[in-house]
């Protein structure tokens, strides 16, 4: 009997409700195969920050650090100024944990309605870089207040960070049936990032003869993902561009409740963590009305990480038959959980 430690992050408002319908499907889908999840849940966001001050400490690293992945529901709260969790916790996560793909996957499933009239077959994946960018948070301001302050904020970009998630897009891309590779940035501005981006692309193509690449520039990038999604195969983009793209991307596919992603460290020097695309819905919260498919399909995500493609794929063609028949029926958070699982279950 082996086992999957899970390291179990409900975070803030409808959070909590999804994780708990991603773990049941996660039960579901290693049923019978010998597999004990372990999980430990960990308490942080914003009532942990209230009691504590804390977001995200050293022993909580370390703790976190021992599990084989971590589920992650969503970390956001009005009553915690903006950006004291974003960057205190989950960025930290992301750049301490060295997720430098943010993978995320626009896939239009049978039966969604897309907002499009005629959206074609979308299936593609955005490869967003995780660790640097204007993420970094190397900035700063001066003369804050007055009529002369300065703010800046740099976009950090370094030839090891762009081509190693080059690399890996260019992997994926190579792996999937149309073997096309999208950089996505903004070289006309954006000389200097948008230059290394460029030759780094060049570059490692060289390693994968089989990809076809095309560049685009973010805004054009955006009437594409409008006008003909289905052009798209993998994109390969810095961490800001592709935080838009991806929400957009998700629009188009559906809605945000759809959205799932990996924030993967390919090298496995450390866990990888899933999570919904979406926040924490602090309008929705407790409500049980939260959709609860992204954190179900981030978990297919994570047992494709984790080595388990079989129970991936039954997990992914749970959600695609739910979807299918879903229509316009009212369900709850729990209905929808556990309609997937009892599909998984088969
Ligand atoms: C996301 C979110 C985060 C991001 C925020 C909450 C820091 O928007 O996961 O897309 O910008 O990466
Ligand atoms: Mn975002």
């Amino acid at each position: 009997m082996d086992h999957m430690r899970l390291a179990v992050i409900p975070g803030d408002g409808i959070g909590t409700e999804v994780v708990d319908q991603g773990l049941a499907a996660l039960e579901a889908a290693l049923a019978g195969s010998g597999t004990v999840v372990e999980t430990t849940q960990l308490d942080l966001g914003a009532r942990r920050w209230h009691a504590t001050g804390d977001t995200l400490t050293d022993a909580d690293l370390a703790t976190i650090r021992e599990h084989d992945a971590i589920l992650l529901g969503a970390i956001g709260d009005p009553s915690v100024p903006s950006g004291v969790l974003e960057r205190g916790l989950l960025l930290r996560l992301r750049f301490e944990l060295d997720h430098y793909v943010n993978l995320r996957p626009g896939r239009l499933y049978p039966g969604v309605r897309s907002p499009l009239a005629e959206p074609g077959d979308v299936d593609f994946v955005v490869v967003r870089e995780g660790t640097e960018g204007p993420y970094v948070g190397n900035g700063g301001s001066i003369r804050r207040g007055t009529a002369h302050e300065v703010a800046n904020e740099v976009s950090v970009n370094t030839a090891f960070g762009v081509e190693r998630v080059v690399r890996d897009a260019f992997a994926r891309a190579a792996a999937r049936p149309r073997r096309h590779l999208t950089l996505v940035h903004k070289h006309n501005v954006l000389v200097h990032a948008g230059d290394l981006w460029r030759r780094t692309v060049e570059a490692v193509n060289a390693e994968f003869p089989d990809v076809t690449t095309d560049y685009l520039h973010v805004d054009a990038a955006t009437i594409f993902m409008v006008t003909k999604p289905s052009r798209f195969d993998v994109i390969v983009t810095d961490n800001l561009f592709g935080d838009i793209l991806t929400d957009l991307a998700g629009a188009v596919v559906g809605g945000i409740g759809l959205a799932a992603s990996g924030n993967i460290n390919p090298d496995r020097t450390a866990p990888s963590m899933f999570e919904p695309v979406h926040g924490s819905a602090p309008d929705i919260a407790g409500q049980g009305k939260a959709d609860p498919t992204a954190t179900i399909l981030s978990v297919a995500l994570m047992l494709e990480h984790l080595g388990r493609p079989e129970a991936a794929a039954r997990v992914e063609q749970a959600v695609a038959a739910d979807l299918a028949a879903r229509g316009d029926r009212a369900r709850s958070t729990a209905q929808v959980g556990a309609e997937i699982a009892e599909r998984i279950r088969g």
